[in-house]
């Protein structure tokens, strides 16, 4: 078989690679006794059964019954071949594979990349011994030394020198037996013509870029003053696009993992300041605004972000881009301002690591800068600048998976405006009623655009799929039953949709609930209803029983997870009618037994036949034809 190494080959990339460290590329994984535990990719979760065993150098899935070696793990998470993820690993492992058979197309790649990477590689080593040991490289080694990058740093990041002229690299590759051609299509020189050419970067601080592997994929060069372009990079390429990489990323995943958070810096010069003042774990993003791949590249380690920016006003702007983008991939975003500095680097320039490191333990969550920041660039005195903040911050808090971070921010909001936390809460849940019409639920309205199509699958990826019966479904081991949370989703139903209240009164007739809280939430919808008086704002902060008042705010806040909110609410009804009749006929058993023992068999018989006409009528018949019947 053409395709078959020797075992004594795999079994050499096996013992050379770690399959934590293979993983550790898709899945963030978090160290359990012996083994790692994480979520798995190969199924949807949210509680981790994905296990990788260093030992065994195996992993498997408790969920989906997935499970391998290294190879197959790549295999199926890269849809690649065997043959192609045992290359992959042997390369990463250094181990040397004899040659296989390849597709033309297939070698034609593998030649392109291979040329890419020997020649950045080249280019990258003598930009290294120039700034090293060329004599023409005093001014360069001066510039670092001045800016207190040590030669520690210079070698853990490769930094080299660019010397001033036109043709000093391209000079030393083409004798090297690389064409012309070749070297523009890395992006190193621009081509005079066929067997000439100009260097891209000149007189110029060169910092290579390395990708998660080590590879360098391309580079960015800073002048050694004040002239413009400050930083000139490698152009983007087949090889390198500067969206999907990270800057230091090749030395702060280990560092990431670890720490469970990333540090995102601005600059080349932040991400070494920090590496070398013991913060590894910090990476940059090359300039642009963070994208949703940089972010899932982080993702791959750890799913807490540290955001750093400058402290100035591209940077506070660029912390609010990143930290939504973040936030909406599902990373828990926190802020470090560096008060004392234009950014990290000079910071540590002028104070000591404990100080950025109580910096780092202080950072405030994302929605806390936020609102501290709204509130420092919006005077407080008028009503309308209190209404402006808290719609800003609406969909922030709606966005909060965590019910008691939730409470928090609304305390916080309401101490900070010197509002009541109901008025916030209430007004928080209108916002979210409105944009719930505005149509993230239905279905049309975000078909036609692709970024609404986007902004649908991150953000509201379970609405819509998430089957009501699901919703309801009781967890193991979980305290509240299911009519507790057939209540309950039924009352989260009604404060969405007064539909939904038509939908109760005509078939529960207003039966009381379960639930004490769910029953007195129950009593004041009715209240209000009959009333006429449909407006949550109105009577959440109308209620002034605390307990009750925060109940209803919570239970307003809550993602439904419901698409079809009709259907939803008949399938509650469902349960709770089953239930009632449930109820109903032990209630009609007992009173039954009470009739047969004390010998009157004529009403007992009659209750039976009540029983059995109450067991043939399932609740579900009945309630498939639920129909909401007109508007409240
Ligand atoms: P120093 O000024 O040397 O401290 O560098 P810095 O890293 O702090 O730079 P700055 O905060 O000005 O910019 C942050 C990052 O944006 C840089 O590291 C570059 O990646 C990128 N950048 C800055 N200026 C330019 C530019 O003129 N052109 C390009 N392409 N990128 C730039
Ligand atoms: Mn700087």
């Amino acid at each position: 078989m053409s395709n078959s190494w020797p075992d004594y080959l795999l079994e050499d990339i096996q013992a050379r690679i770690d399959i934590v460290d293979v993983i550790s590329d898709y899945v963030v994984l978090t160290r359990k006794g012996k083994n790692y535990l994480g979520l798995c990719p190969f199924h949807s979760e949210k509680t981790p059964s994905f296990t990788v065993t260093p030992d065994k150098q195996m992993f498997y899935c408790f969920g989906c019954q997935t499970g391998g070696n290294a190879f197959t793990f790549l295999q199926k998470k890269e849809n690649i071949s065997f043959v192609e993820a045992v290359r992959v690993l042997a390369t990463k492992a250094g181990v040397h594979l004899p040659e296989k058979e390849l597709s033309p197309a297939e070698k034609a790649l593998h030649k392109e990349r291979e040329l890419a990477e020997q020649i950045n590689k080249a280019a990258q080593e003598f930009f290294h011994s120039t700034l090293l040991t060329s004599p023409k490289a005093q001014a360069a080694r001066d510039y670092l030394s001045n800016r207190g990058i040590a030669r520690d740093a210079i070698d853990a990041f490769q930094l080299g020198f660019a010397l001033d002229g036109w043709s000093n690299l391209g000079d030393f590759l083409l004798a090297r037996g690389y064409t012309v051609e070749q070297l523009d299509k890395v992006g190193l020189v621009t081509p005079k013509d066929n067997v000439q050419c100009y260097d891209r970067f000149r007189n110029r601080i060169i910092f290579p870029i390395f990708n998660v592997h080590g590879h360098v994929i391309g580079f960015g060069g800073r002048v050694l003053d004040d002239s413009l372009p400050k930083y000139l990079n490698s152009p983007e390429t087949a090889y390198f696009s500067k969206g999907h990489n990270l800057y230091g990323i090749n030395h702060a995943h280990k560092a990431m993992r670890d720490k469970g958070e990333a540090l995102v810096v601005e600059g080349y010069m932040d991400v070494i300041a920090c590496h070398s003042n013991g913060f590894p774990n910090a990476v940059a993003s090359l300039g642009t605004a963070l994208t949703r791949e940089q972010g899932k590249l982080m993702m791959r380690y750890t799913s807490n972000v540290l955001l750093a920016y400058d402290a100035d006003a591209a940077g506070i702007n660029a912390t609010h881009r990143g930290a939504e983008l973040l936030r909406d991939l599902g990373c828990k975003v926190k802020v470090l301002s560096v008060s004392g500095g234009k950014d990290p680097d000079e910071f540590l320039r002028h104070h000591k690591p404990e100080d950025f490191a109580s910096l780092v333990e202080s950072a405030p969550s994302w929605v806390q800068f936020k609102l501290a920041s709204l509130v420092k660039t919006t005077p407080l005195s008028g009503i309308d600048a209190k209404v402006k903040i808290v719609s800003e911050m609406a969909n922030d808090i709606l966005k909060t998976e965590s019910l008691v971070e939730r409470e928090g921010y609304i305390r916080l909001i309401a101490n900070t405006l010197g509002v009541t936390e109901h008025v916030i809460s209430a007004e928080i849940m209108r916002i979210s009623a409105k944009n719930r019409k505005k149509g993230y639920f239905s279905d049309n309205s975000h078909s036609d655009s692709h970024t609404n199509m986007e902004h649908y699958q991150t953000e509201f990826a379970n609405i819509g799929k998430e089957n009501t019966l699901d919703v309801l479904r009781v967890k193991p081991g979980s305290s509240v039953n299911k009519i507790y949370r057939a209540e309950n989703l039924l009352l989260r139903l009604m404060l969405l949709d007064p539909k939904v209240i038509v939908l109760v009164a005509e078939e529960l007739q207003w039966e009381s609930f379960t639930d004490t809280m769910h029953d007195r939430v129950l009593c004041l919808i009715k209240e209000a209803w009959q009333k006429g008086n449909w407006n949550p704002l109105n009577w959440a902060a109308a209620v002034n029983d605390e307990a009750l008042g925060s109940y209803l705010a919570q239970i307003s806040m809550e993602e439904t997870g419901i698409g079809d909110v009709l259907k939803g609410a008949a399938d509650c009804i469902q349960v709770i009618k089953g239930q009632q009749i449930k109820e109903k006929i032990k209630s009609l058993q007992e009173e039954a037994r009470v009739l047969q023992n004390s010998g009157d068999m004529e009403k007992a018989l009659e209750i039976l036949l009540e029983i059995n006409r109450l067991v043939k009528q399932p609740a579900s018949g009945k309630n498939r034809s639920i129909k909401p019947s007109g508007k409240g």
